[in-house]
């Protein structure tokens, strides 16, 4: 079958890496693509938010799957489109892709079902919403109710701080629409996992958990990014907290959705915080695979990518299993100097092909652009380097001897990647 992914990340190159290894997969589209996932997959000159442009280019070319990788066009409603026009797609309806999209949806879905998560008040007035803080008292967190790029969660130490947030959300309204509304919850402690499942409207098959690394640097230091590292298994999420987080939030999710009559089709990553009494509870939902914990994800699966992601779309994940490599997968994010602030485009990478020499080691392109046979970085995070082996230890081994043979005196990396699941290897 003709393949389409949409996206030009980390997360679409190991997608695209996986779907081209399938016996099932003819021709293999990505729009737009980089110089990387041009390795495995045709690139095609159309962005994720041109939602006409890759309808029409998926009937045109006959293209009878496509997978989206980001949010803002499933939030968009690609997925919807595509399927009027007769074409299957894998990602939530741009209803279900609300739960992302959405904080209050989110919220109001936990409320209602019983999922745990953090004690919270929506809010559509500023005032409101600082006397609710005001009662509540601080540590406390604000979060813009719409896509913020990753910027609109706020971690409020005290309540001055608190009472800026709701400024700059609904004020100021620096995250402009996103902010019209704002949800107001509890201060959650603990140890951050993500979990992953598929779900098919009606069913959901658990896939892996993962850690990400969220702040620029070493020792979680510098400001939040969208993920400087990932691995997958997360030791914190033993098998018996895995089928807590099925039966108590999982699946009255996917029971919830349909119920409220938007059944969630597409991969569900819930961000997760497991308290200190080792209980389970929901930061918040993804509509989509992370990124750059899809990269470890892909790594490590065993079972043909497309024929999972096919079952997922038609509905028939009744009928299927996933298996994965016993092993650990570890990615180390190589950012330009700057990220996540301002950084400069198209300075030259050498030495990939030698990374990729080590034992286990793939490295997929998150921002690269080719300009004849030299590789450019074209982006913030720029390259995944990413590595299977036995244990933690020795995947974070071979992705730091790959990352040394990477001749790129423009980028940088964080050097502890890892550090949760070693400290309890
Ligand atoms: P989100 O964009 O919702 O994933 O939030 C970004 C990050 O903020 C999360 O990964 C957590 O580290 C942190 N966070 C979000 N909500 C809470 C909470 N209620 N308590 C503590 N930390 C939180
Ligand atoms: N790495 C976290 C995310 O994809 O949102």
């Amino acid at each position: 079958m003709n393949v389409l992914v949409v996206g030009s990340g980390g997360r679409e190159h190991a997608l695209c890496w996986a779907i081209a290894r399938s016996a099932n997969c003819d021709r293999l589209y990505c729009a737009p693509g980089n110089a990387g996932i041009a390795r495995v997959a045709e690139c095609v000159d159309i962005q994720a938010g041109n939602l006409t442009g890759l309808v029409e280019f998926a009937k045109r070319g006959r293209i009878d799957f496509v997978v989206v990788g980001p949010e803002a066009p499933l939030v968009a409603g690609l997925v919807d489109r595509l399927e009027r026009a007769g074409i299957t797609a894998f990602g939530p309806s741009a209803a279900a892709a609300g739960i992302e999209g959405s904080k209050t949806l989110m919220k109001d879905l936990c409320a209602k079902y019983d999922i745990p998560t953090a004690a919270f008040e929506s809010f559509d007035e500023c005032d409101a919403a600082k006397e609710y803080i005001r009662a509540r008292g601080a540590p406390i967190v604000v979060k813009a109710d719409g896509l913020a790029a990753g910027k609109g969660v706020i971690l409020c130490r005290n309540l001055n701080e608190a009472f800026a947030a709701i400024d700059h959300i609904m004020t100021e309204r620096s995250f402009g629409g996103a902010g019209d509304n704002v949800v107001v919850e509890e201060f959650l402690h603990g140890e951050e996992a993500s979990f992953f499942a598929l779900v098919d409207g009606t069913t959901a098959l658990p896939l892996v958990s993962a850690q990400d690394h969220k702040p620029a640097f070493d020792g979680d230091e510098g400001p939040n990014t969208g993920g400087m590292g990932a691995y997958t298994p997360a030791p914190v999420m033993t098998p018996d907290l895995q089928e807590r987080v099925m039966r108590e939030i999982i699946q009255p999710t996917v029971a919830g959705m349909a119920a409220e009559g938007m059944p969630y089709k597409g991969v569900l990553f819930a961000g997760l915080m497991i308290g200190p009494d080792g209980d389970p509870k929901l930061l918040e939902y993804n509509a989509r695979f992370g990124d750059p914990e899809c990269q470890a994800m892909m790594l490590r699966l065993k079972s043909d990518a497309l024929e999972m992601l096919l079952a997922c779309a038609e509905g028939r994940l009744d009928e299927i299993s996933v298996e994965w490599h016993d092993a650990t997968a570890l990615i180390v994010v190589m950012a330009t100097n700057g990220y996540p602030g301002a950084y400069r485009k198209g300075s030259e990478i050498g030495g990939l092909e030698r990374a990729e020499a080590v034992d286990g080691v793939t490295v997929f392109h998150a921002g690269t652009r080719a300009d004849g046979d030299l590789i450019l970085a074209d982006g913030g995070r720029v390259l995944g380097v990413t590595a299977l082996a036995d244990d933690v230890a020795e995947a974070r081994n071979r992705a730091y001897a790959a990352v040394d043979r990477i001749d790129w005196p423009n980028g940088f990396c964080r050097r502890d990647i890892g550090w949760r699941a070693l400290r309890r290897a």
